[in-house]
């Protein structure tokens, strides 16, 4: 799957404003000198950015497996960055040196066995990993009575059998929790960081339905219903009287 870079730069206000307050503070409180960071997915560079403030004087190593994406990055960011690795996080296998590695809305691309092969990787080196942004579901308020069909349809294609597995969508912060605490014992901190679409933001609100309707296009052969039900949610937001939570986890994980 791509992202593009709009996509990217579209959710980055609406991560920042979503970041969990109470798990930065026990990231800061852990860590009280320059330490390494490896971001991996870093894409263009947001989670980056956002963090660069927070861990002044630390250094970076960024990974992805987009190189169009890190060339957008390369021209974000210079400050710190002692490298830039274009491929596959599921072939790192080399923490040597790593404080900390933050992975911002990646993981519920991941499948289980994925994420359990990199926690024992990083477990073997005693890096802690700052997890943010992990898709957990998402609610209309007011609630019509074809939303949840259609929310589950979502998660169910999140989680639909693709080349490497089925990813962990919505499991995400279940799974990672599990396997962080129960099975690799780390001290593991969890907070909610969600986002509230409302008709304040017009470009997310047409971008959302737009990747619903895409993604519930390959789960639905009633695609007239589909459209309906978009359209419905598209007037609701102009006339504002509809809102979006799209919730998600942050979770930060020491040894
Ligand atoms: C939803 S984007 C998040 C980007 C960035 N972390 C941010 O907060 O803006 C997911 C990113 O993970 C990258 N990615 C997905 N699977 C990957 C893999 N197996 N190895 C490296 N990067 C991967 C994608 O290229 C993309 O940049």
């Amino acid at each position: 799957m791509s992202f593009s870079k709009e996509w990217l730069s579209l959710r980055r206000d609406f991560d920042n404003r979503a970041r969990n307050k109470c798990i930065e503070k026990c990231v800061a409180q852990y860590f009280t000198h320059p330490i390494h960071i490896m971001d991996i997915g870093t894409g263009t560079g947001n989670n980056v950015v956002y963090y660069q403030e927070k861990f002044e004087d630390s250094s970076w190593t960024l990974v992805d497996s987009d190189a169009d994406l890190l060339d957008v990055c390369r021209k974000n960011l210079r400050q710190n960055i002692r490298e830039m690795q274009h491929g596959s996080i599921l072939d790192l296998d080399n923490f040597q040196g790593v404080d900390l590695i933050t992975a911002n809305a990646i993981f519920d691309l991941f499948s289980p066995e994925q994420f359990v092969s990199f926690a024992q990787k990083i477990h073997a080196y005693g890096v802690s990993l700052l997890a943010t942004l992990n898709y957990k579901s998402m609610y209309f308020t007011p609630q019509a009575p074809q939303d949840k069909v259609y929310i589950e349809m979502y998660n169910q294609h999140m989680t639909r059998k693709q080349n490497f597995g089925c990813a962990m969508g919505e499991r995400c912060t279940q799974k990672i929790t599990d396997v962080l605490l129960d099975k690799l014992c780390y001290n593991v901190h969890m907070g909610k960081s969600d986002w509230i679409i409302d008709s304040s933001s017009p470009k997310m609100v047409k971008h959302i339905l737009q990747f619903m309707f895409n993604a519930l296009s390959e789960m639905t052969s009633d695609t007239t219903t589909l459209q309906n039900w978009v359209e419905d949610k598209q007037k609701m937001f102009q006339q504002k009287s509809v809102q979006l939570c799209i919730s998600h986890s942050d979770i930060f994980a020491h040894p």
